[in-house]
């Protein structure tokens, strides 16, 4: 039975989602809530390892639906493995990305739909949803000049496809967000890391009520 809460960070690229998890982690653990900080993909030896195959693709890289697949095999290991046990255990879990991000990027913008994406998910991984999905939303505009800086042009595979593809990334996830405004929380992602921590931390108020 899940004891923890689940809490995945979702948005495009540069966003600032690792900072935002980190920070929450912190919050958390200074209100003596245990955590189990890990991301995707990756999180497991066995999903780390799909991961490098992922963003740093062998010979032509992958086609749409052998991506979604790893995606979701990644996904199973890291759910069975890690997530679940954890939530069992007790500890909140902070997932920076989770399955909106494939059905953002395999599903929006790849062109898979949200029912693939959907059905693999229960096939991979029983369907689990967080409680909360956070999606920090940047306008494109800023995020291009924030990745300029940190990739400095060495993008991996899915960050480096095209500004339109990365906008229907973020249109999809935006109209994930309306569809369920019970299971996400949009967050204005332009200001400074510290004001976008403490509009998460708002926002968790509910759940943090009720742990
Ligand atoms: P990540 O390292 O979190 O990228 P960033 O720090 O730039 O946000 O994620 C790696 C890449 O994998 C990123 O381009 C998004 C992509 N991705 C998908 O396409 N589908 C998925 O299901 C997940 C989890 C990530």
């Amino acid at each position: 039975m899940r004891q923890g809460k689940f809490i995945a960070l979702e948005g495009g690229e540069g966003t600032g989602k690792s900072t935002q998890c980190r920070m929450l982690a912190k919050a958390l653990d200074t209100r003596g809530i245990a955590t189990q900080i890990t991301r995707e993909p990756g999180g497991t030896p066995g999903a780390e390892a799909i991961r490098t195959m992922l963003l740093d693709p062998p010979g032509e890289g992958w086609g749409a639906e052998a991506e979604a697949l790893l995606f979701a095999a990644a996904r199973s290991d890291h759910v069975t493995t890690r997530i679940e046990p954890s939530l069992e255990a007790g500890r909140w879990v902070i997932c920076d990305r989770f399955v909106d991000s494939s059905r953002a990027y395999q599903g929006g913008a790849g062109g898979l739909g949200d029912e693939t994406i959907t059905a693999l998910h229960q096939i991979g991984s029983r369907g689990l949803r967080p409680d909360c999905t956070i999606l920090i939303d940047v306008p494109a505009e800023v995020t291009a000049t924030r990745l300029a800086k940190r990739d400095a042009g060495n993008s991996d595979a899915i960050g480096g496809r095209g500004t339109e593809y990365h906008a229907a990334v973020r249109q999809t996830f935006l109209e994930l967000a309306e569809r369920d405004p019970g299971g996400f929380v949009v967050i204005d992602g332009e200001a400074g890391p510290d004001e976008v921590h403490s509009r998460i931390m708002a926002a968790l108020e509910p759940l943090l009520a009720a742990a």
